[in-house]
């Protein structure tokens, strides 16, 4: 508490000092437009003292700390000053209605823009359909220059401010970002933030010696400190390279490498790391992002003897960013990409951290519950596990670009009698198809022959058996497998949150094997999962008879559901528990409403006796708010794979 009533004085006194250095170096600006001077210093008043005092714990013992704090004030008020005017409009307006993101309205899609679209300007020309859809948040996968061969799908970024020449330019994703918020559709980027390409300017600078950049990241002459930190570290892409680090023989040392050996780890010990990728994602903000993913959340900070995943530093550090953009951008949020055990995955939510986060649980239990037909880790996790602070927000999908991890907590597994070993085991059995009566078509990613660990790709139509119904031509499993999307999607839809949709999963999109062709990609099976659209099947999506248009018009009618029902959005959440393991039960409520959501998770039908009904619902008489029927009052009978939301008639 000393310490905090300290750093607060000293913060004061810091920005005491430099508020008048500023106000000379931007005096032009301050002159011009005092009035909006003036707010931004109040801002600055508002958020200097805790952007310091986070600082002061990460560089506060470094001898130049006060020179990198006074560099990074600067260009942050260089940043503010360049903002956009429109963009400062949405600052005023968000701030107004901090909570936007919570609306029922909302719903994401995410998509790369060259297997969607082609390039930039073909996104821009999906706008119509994105409005179709009821999108109001699009989240672009990385478009940003990388290196031409291997990239991890653009997760290893060449530079920041530069669009990867393919797919388009700085200037057309600024005017991208403008068309979409003119049609009420957020613009969604990463910020890949753990590491840059080898080829990234920093990195050249390194490897041509330079020993400031050197210090960019974690380079070390011999296997001595590398080895040291190795006896603690967990293998991300062990195919790739096993541990964490790459021999580089330009450089004739060893450099930090978490994910592939193409993708250098960044130091952020070094405080100049944070200020220039703070200056990165400001660029960002200023071309209208209105959240950043951040990526790989969990490895930004290294601290030896641990495993350096999920360290209290990564937390500062992301509040520090997070400070930044209140100054500097205040209509900047951040969702966490954090696909670590859910203890550790809450603990990047916060107002002050990030707004917004994957929900990783939820995506594995859906799939272990259509693996297992019962609900019991997943009721019990939404139960537990599923409440945020105010004023952030749960980004619910079932599938993304990645793998599925079984990241559901040991201890949570062990209390309902599961060992959670052995069931991962099962559950990538199950969903590699390997397990005997699985409807699953999906691949093992990354299977460690030294942990046993192994990870799936899949599409979610081929992991909920379309694919094996389509090629078995059994009409019984198709159907099955075509409600087995629109479940998991109807409880993305009614959760609360923002449900999150894999553009293709709206069709039916499966595998494409097609990626063990290409060299760059064929020993990461994720690319099964990324296949290039074929609009050919998007044109289906209006035939009702399709299997494209029975996904689609299905989703679409949850969606409609979800838009028309404020209580989807910000209602509260409660468990019911109906004494059935098959069925996922809950009630949302807004005010003195209610809505009761009722989940088949089996292809048997389920009864749920009227007295459930009677002691959940606040009258006698339902309505069923997909169909608009009047439920009598009486036992409640869901088909296979049903998904009910009963109102109040
Ligand atoms: C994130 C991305 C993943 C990528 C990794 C390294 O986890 O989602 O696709 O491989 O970061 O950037
Ligand atoms: C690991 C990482 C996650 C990344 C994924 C990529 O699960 O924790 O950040 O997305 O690997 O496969």
């Amino acid at each position: 508490m000393e310490n905090e009533v300290w750093l607060n004085r000293q913060a004061r006194r810091t920005l005491d000092r430099l508020k008048p250095r500023l106000e000379t170096h931007f005096k032009d600006f301050s002159k011009k437009e005092s009035g909006a001077w003036q707010g931004y210093l109040d801002r600055l008043e508002l958020y200097f003292p805790h952007l310091f005092q986070l600082l002061f714990r990460l560089y506060g013992t470094q001898y130049d700390f006060f020179f990198h704090l006074e560099n990074l004030l600067q260009s942050v008020t260089q940043s503010w000053i360049d903002r956009p005017a429109d963009l400062k409009t949405l600052d005023a307006s968000r701030l107004q209605k901090p909570h936007w993101f919570q609306s029922n309205a909302m719903l994401g899609g995410v998509c790369y823009v060259d297997l969607f679209a082609g390039d930039l300007e073909g996104v821009r020309q999906k706008i119509p359909y994105f409005q179709e859809l009821g999108l109001t948040y699009l989240h672009l996968m990385p478009l940003f220059k990388a290196p031409e061969r291997e990239n991890d799908g653009g997760y290893a970024v060449s530079s920041y401010r530069e669009v990867n020449p393919v797919l388009g330019s700085i200037a057309q994703l600024s005017d991208l970002a403008a068309e979409l918020r003119a049609a009420g559709i957020s613009l969604v980027l990463d910020l890949v933030f753990n590491h840059t390409s080898d080829e990234h300017q920093w990195a050249q600078h390194a490897r041509l010696g330079d020993l400031e950049y050197q210090e960019y990241y974690r380079i070390f002459p011999d296997r001595q400190i590398p080895d040291a930190y190795e006896a603690n570290l967990r293998e991300i892409f062990p195919d790739e390279h096993p541990g964490a680090f790459i021999f580089h023989p330009d450089l004739d040392q060893w450099v930090w490498t978490t994910f592939h050996r193409y993708q250098w780890d960044l130091n952020y010990a070094n405080p100049a790391v944070f200020n220039r990728m703070a200056e990165e994602m400001l660029f960002l903000a200023n071309l209208g992002v209105e959240v950043l993913r951040l990526d790989a959340v969990a490895f930004i900070w290294k601290e030896l003897g641990t495993n350096c995943e999920n360290l209290p530093q990564a937390h500062l550090l992301i509040q520090a960013f997070n400070a930044v953009a209140r100054i500097a951008a205040p209509a900047l949020l951040f969702k966490s990409e954090a696909i670590v055990h859910p203890d550790e995955v809450a603990r990047y939510i916060s107002a002050g951290e990030c707004q917004l986060s994957y929900n990783p649980l939820l995506m594995a239990l859906l799939w272990n519950s259509l693996a297992t037909r019962e609900v019991r880790l997943l009721r019990q996790a939404l139960q537990n596990r599923c409440q945020l602070p105010p004023g952030c927000a749960w980004v619910n999908y079932v599938r993304c670009h990645d793998d599925i991890g079984w990241t559901f907590s040991d201890e949570d597994a062990q209390e309902l009698q599961i060992d959670g070993y052995s069931h991962r085991k099962f559950l990538n059995s199950f969903y590699t198809g390997r397990f005997k009566g699985s409807f699953a078509r999906g691949l093992p990613f990354q299977e460690n022959q030294k942990t046993g660990d192994s990870r799936i790709s899949g599409t979610c139509a081929s992991l909920v058996g379309l694919e094996k119904a389509l090629r078995e031509e059994t009409v019984l499993e198709i159907d099955l497998a075509v409600s087995r999307i629109l479940l998991i999607h109807g409880i993305l839809m009614t959760l609360g949150g923002i449900p999150l949709i894999y553009l293709g999963d709206e069709i039916g999109t499966l595998n494409d094997y097609r990626y063990r062709l290409d060299p760059a990609k064929a020993s990461d099976s994720r690319w099964v999962h990324r296949p290039f659209t074929d609009w050919g099947r998007y044109e289906k999506r209006r035939d009702v008879n399709s299997i494209e248009g029975r996904i689609f018009s299905g989703l679409h009618r949850l969606i409609e559901l979800r838009k028309q029902h404020e209580i989807f959005g910000e209602g509260l959440f409660e468990i019911i528990r109906v004494e059935n393991d098959h069925v996922l039960a809950y009630i949302r409520s807004l005010s003195s409403q209610r809505v009761l959501v009722f989940a088949n998770f089996s292809e048997d039908e389920q009864i749920i006796p009227a007295n459930i009904l009677r002691l959940y619902g606040v009258g006698y008489r339902f309505i069923d708010l997909s169909s608009q029927e009047h439920i009598p009052f009486a036992d409640l009978i869901l088909g296979p794979y049903a998904l009910i939301c009963l109102g109040d008639a």
